[in-house]
């Protein structure tokens, strides 16, 4: 996989160009009927804005899981009229997600993987053309060709500090001078959440922790090492006042040393 932009698959139902966008009612009763399953009801809604507001070309999400979050992206991606969605699930919770209640009524029983599920779903919901999903195990992450950068990247498979450590190493130089890195759950694991805490204040004054750079080859730490020292970065803990464990992302904003805000706008 060299390009988080690649299109569909072939065999992948794709809706043609210029089909006009399913009714946003079914894509926000999906939100209310799954997003229960790995809480991502609201999040969904938070992604959705983010892609309108900041219309990211590129977008890499790790754990389709239910397609809630994809699905929210993609319809995003669709309505601003470019951009794609790459998102990496091998499918090892496909149980979970095929017998919960809420997914009765999209006759998730009868499909016979979660890949079908998913690429049938996103035909239901008009965005078969913007997202793509890879069926495969991380790690390891997904190698891109040179000069292909990713704008959000949305990571929702695993938020332990090993974890959170591998994606950084593996993804920041791999990110556009004005992105964002959201990574579910971190906020709300403690071990997680102090990590990013610690990390960001070195980042933010040009340092990279050795316990980074030794995972990469040479030639990558350097990479790192640039990306960080050339970009200020802003940890918001965007936490969820739920009754519940894993209620929180990580979300990382990424921009250039600069003295305007990122993505660039119109300023007066
Ligand atoms: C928390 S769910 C993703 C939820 C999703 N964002 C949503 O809105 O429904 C995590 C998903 O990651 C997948 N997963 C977990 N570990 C994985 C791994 N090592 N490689 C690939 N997929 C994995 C599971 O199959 C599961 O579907």
């Amino acid at each position: 996989m060299n390009d988080a932009g690649s299109p569909p698959r072939p065999g992948a139902a794709v809706t043609p160009p210029g089909a006009a966008l399913p009714d946003i009612g079914d894509l926000y009763r999906f939100a209310s009927d799954a997003g229960g399953v790995y809480g991502t009801e609201d999040f969904c809604f938070f992604l959705y804005s983010v892609v309108k507001m900041h219309k990211p070309q590129r977008v890499l999400e790790l754990g389709t899981g239910t397609g809630v979050s994809s699905f929210w992206i993609a319809r995003a991606l669709r309505e601003n009229g470019s951009g794609t969605l790459l998102t990496i699930d091998d499918g090892r919770q496909w149980d979970k997600v095929r017998q919960a209640p809420g997914l009765e009524r999209y006759g998730a029983q009868g499909y016979a993987s979660h890949r079908d599920f998913i690429l049938a779903m996103a035909e239901r919901f008009g965005v078969a053309r913007e997202l793509s999903l890879v069926t495969t195990s991380l790690p390891p992450y997904p190698e891109f060709d040179p000069g292909i950068e990713v704008d959000l990247l949305f990571s929702d498979f695993r938020h332990d500090p090993a974890t959170v450590l591998a994606l950084l190493a593996h993804f920041l130089p791999r990110m556009s001078e004005a992105s964002s890195i959201f990574i579910d759950s971190a906020s709300t694991a403690f071990a997680s959440y102090l990590l990013l805490e610690r990390l960001i204040e070195e980042f933010n004054v040009g340092r990279v922790p050795k316990e980074l750079l030794t995972r990469l080859p040479e030639e990558r730490a350097q990479d790192l090492a640039s990306a960080v020292r050339s970009r200020r970065f802003t940890l918001v803990h965007l936490t969820e006042v739920k009754d519940r464990d894993q209620n929180g992302t990580a979300w990382i904003k990424i921009a250039p040393i600069d003295i305007v805000p990122y993505p660039r706008t119109r300023m007066r």
